[in-house]
């Protein structure tokens, strides 16, 4: 099975205050660290929040259900009368309004949620499929024992252990309400015009942001002997009911003193001189080819919530023989007794209780397969906006993305919804800041739509529009019209007769195949920036997961292990849950340490190699873009700042200059506030020191992104580090 990030506590993801997603007044009301609005500092007071209401032109649905609620047609949520639009994915009540060509003839009377019927047909029409290998992640363990509920008392234990901790050390924290649009210079776009150049390098896909440092606990006692179970650890406590086997009584107080040493004592680093980078010498086996295994290409899968990004995850992976056959019955057989037949292709990578329960995703799933070319690297997102943070940490890894939109009336114009609501806006955005610059729109349930070739054109037409204001080049934008439920065009072309008849290009997998990997330096020093932990309490082993940006390791490589400074020894790699010996630039890994108290190993943290520290810092110079915000941003306001996978509270500083957009020059006018669409150079100082680097020297050290009141305000570059060193 797939192995799903965990983000420990998220400054989003308050789970037990988002039981109910009818409530939308109260969790809208509450901040990122739950403070409420009127509490909070910097931004001026909103007095209208944009409101589902506010769409005076919808007109009523008819389907309503007995409790005066009606069901969306996408997501089958049941709504409030007085909704407009559906409280989780969006979706206008009536559709028809919305529609931005002629093609509501086209669909009218067409089955918009195909259900487990027309999956099962799909399913089983299916050539035999051979069972892999090796499982994607797979330890029964874990997920046995997880299910006793003892072994979930006590993880949830240590959950309300560390929420309270981490509450407590954040408290006073405020955030500014301001909803944005996506159709500005993205962060790529501002450097090539910059002072601070980066000439069109290649490089290993962007990083950025992600999420607090958290101890996370493996269930596996094998970790070191057994290769997946470095992997299979990850099935790991994120929040919710996918608690942890293994954990050992003392859990809470072992984490609470995690959680605690995890503040940079600088007093007790082991400080080291970093050498001059010009002295550095990569070795023989660090360059060397591997012949005859596949690169592996990390690709992200956004979109909008529920476009279908995980049910063409589950689907792809079923086809591809990753989720065999038996497994999709049983998914499919247990979907449909909870009532979610058609989540039952989702349920492959949505594996916790909570997620199956409400339909949606809540943390990347990691999964992989094969196409002829790559070794694949699915990262299958979040796309419900409260969960954007998980999937920045997630989408940061990416060398592509697969952005999924839902061609179906009335859903693919909410995902375009510039208020903020609109993910599909906001993540393309947010992948072309992290420096991808291939996209796939896979423009997903085209069986809504009767295959309709003018709904196709006019989603590409307006959604090209805005991908190229992103910053994304024509020729590196692929359209494929499929249906994910129905199997139409993912790994093979369409057979449909509605869509083969105009549609004559590739299919999803081909799609996939035709992409180019960025290059890889394995000639630079070690940089891993951590995006996951699993430990072994037990056992005190501990491993780091994430993509390797610069440089190689391998067995018994030494590594420096930040922002705490302990070296450590790699005692195994695992790459696509499979022992290697020895892993270069642009592999995603888990790297098994030895040597090191696990409590020092954190997500967010960076391995590097010893002679060349990455720089920690708590205060950065950044150059900015603002996004479309309402309201003005002050010095004292305070953000989520996201950098690769550490994420820190923040607050601006120093407002420096404006940037010309044009030239890159610094204006000489230094403002009091900023506002949409300006660039500037602002200095931040955060709450705890984190990793980073200037773009120019390690752009997937030094991208960053500005977030309050769940929105995302601004994205950058960091363009100098004030080392807390220095
Ligand atoms: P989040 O992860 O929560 O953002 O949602 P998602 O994008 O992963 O969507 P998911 O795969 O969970 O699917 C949402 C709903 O869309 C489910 O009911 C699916 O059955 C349905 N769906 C997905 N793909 C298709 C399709 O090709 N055709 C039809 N008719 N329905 C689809
Ligand atoms: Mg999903």
């Amino acid at each position: 099975m797939p192995r799903k990030v965990n983000y420990g506590l998220d400054y989003d993801d308050g789970y037990d205050d988002y039981d109910d997603y009818d409530d939308y007044e109260d969790y809208a009301n509450a901040n990122d660290y739950g403070v409420k609005e009127k509490d909070l500092f910097p931004f001026p007071e909103v007095t209208e929040k944009p409101s589902w209401n506010d769409r005076s032109t919808i007109k009523v649905e008819k389907k309503t259900t007995k409790l005066a609620l009606w069901q969306c047609s996408v997501c089958n949520s049941d709504n409030e009368q007085s909704s407009s639009s559906c409280d989780i994915c969006g979706v206008l009540r009536d559709p028809a309004q919305n529609i931005g060509n002629g093609s509501a003839e086209n669909v009218r009377g067409k089955c918009k949620d195909s259900g487990a019927s027309i999956m099962a047909k799909s399913l089983f029409a299916q050539s035999p499929c051979q069972r892999p290998e090796k499982a994607i992640i797979s330890d029964e363990f874990v997920r046995e024992s997880s299910n006793k509920p003892s072994e979930k008392a006590k993880s949830q234990a240590s959950f309300d252990e560390l929420q309270k901790i981490f509450v407590a050390s954040h408290q006073g924290h405020s955030l500014s309400i301001a909803p944005f649009q996506f159709n500005t210079l993205s962060p790529d776009d501002m450097v090539s015009v910059g002072k601070i150049s980066s000439k069109k390098s290649s490089k290993v896909s962007a990083n950025n942001t992600g999420k607090k440092a958290i101890a996370k606990f493996s269930a596996t006692n094998e970790m070191a002997e057994n290769s997946s179970g470095i992997i299979s650890g990850a099935n790991q406590l994120n929040g919710s009911e996918s608690g942890n086997a293994n954990i050992k009584s003392d859990a809470p107080q072992i984490l609470a003193s995690d959680l605690h040493q995890m503040k940079l004592d600088k007093a007790s680093t082991n400080f080291r001189k970093a050498k001059p980078l010009a002295e550095y010498k990569p070795e023989k086996w660090m360059l060397a080819n591997q012949d005859g295994i596949l690169n592996q290409l990390n690709l992200a899968v956004v979109g909008h919530v529920d476009s279908g990004k995980s049910t063409l995850s589950g689907q792809l992976l079923h086809l591809l023989g990753r989720v065999s056959k038996k497994e999709m019955h049983k998914f499919e057989k247990e979907a449909k007794e909870k009532g979610k037949g058609s989540f039952a292709f989702a349920w492959a990578t949505d594996e916790s209780a909570e997620e199956r329960e409400r339909g949606i995703t809540m943390t990347v799933a990691v999964a992989y397969f094969d196409s002829k070319k790559y070794r694949v690297v699915l990262l299958d997102s979040p796309g419900h906006k409260d969960f954007v943070p998980n999937m920045i940490s997630g989408a940061t890894q990416a060398d592509a993305a697969v952005l999924v939109v839902d061609a179906s009336i009335g859903s693919f114009e909410a995902g375009m919804d510039g208020n903020g609501f609109g993910q599909t806006k906001e993540h393309a955005q947010l992948i072309r800041s992290f420096g991808v610059e291939q996209v796939i729109v896979a423009v997903n349930k085209m069986d809504t739509v009767g295959f309709s070739k003018e709904r196709f054109e006019f989603i590409k037409s307006q959604l090209g529009n805005f991908l190229r204001s992103c910053g994304f080049k024509e020729s590196q934008i692929t359209w494929i019209p499929l249906s994910a439920m129905e199997n139409e065009n993912l790994v093979t072309s369409a057979t449909d007769a509605r869509l083969s008849s105009w549609y004559e290009g590739s299919c999803l997998l081909e799609a996939v195949d035709s992409l180019q990997l960025p290059v890889r330096d394995a000639s630079k020093p070690l940089l891993l920036p951590i995006c996951d932990v699993i430990k072994s309490h037990s056992l005190g082993q501990v491993a780091a997961c994430g993509k390797i940006e610069t440089g190689a390791i391998k067995n018994g490589s030494r590594v420096l292990v930040m922002p705490l400074r302990e070296v450590a020894t790699v005692r195994s790699i695992e790459r696509d849950s499979c022992p290697c010996s020895v892993a270069r630039a642009g592999d995603n890994v888990a790297v098994s340490l030895q040597g090191i108290d696990g409590v020092h190993v954190t997500p967010g943290g960076v391995l590097c190699h010893p002679d060349y520290p990455v720089t920690v810092a708590s205060r950065l110079e950044l150059k900015i873009l603002v996004l479309d915000i309402m309201g003005p941003i002050l010095v004292g306001s305070k953000f989520e700042f996201h950098i690769h996978h550490a994420k820190e509270a923040a607050r601006l500083v120093k407002i420096v200059s404006l940037v010309d957009q044009k030239t890159g020059e610094a204006a000489k006018k230094t403002p009091r506030f900023l506002t949409a669409k300006q660039s500037a150079i602002i200095e931040v100082a955060l709450d705890r020191a984190v990793c980073a680097e200037e773009f120019s020297k390690h752009r997937a050290l030094g991208r960053a992104f500005l977030r309050a009141s769940g929105c995302t305000v601004g994205v950058g570059i960091v363009s100098k580090v004030f080392s807390d060193e220095s």
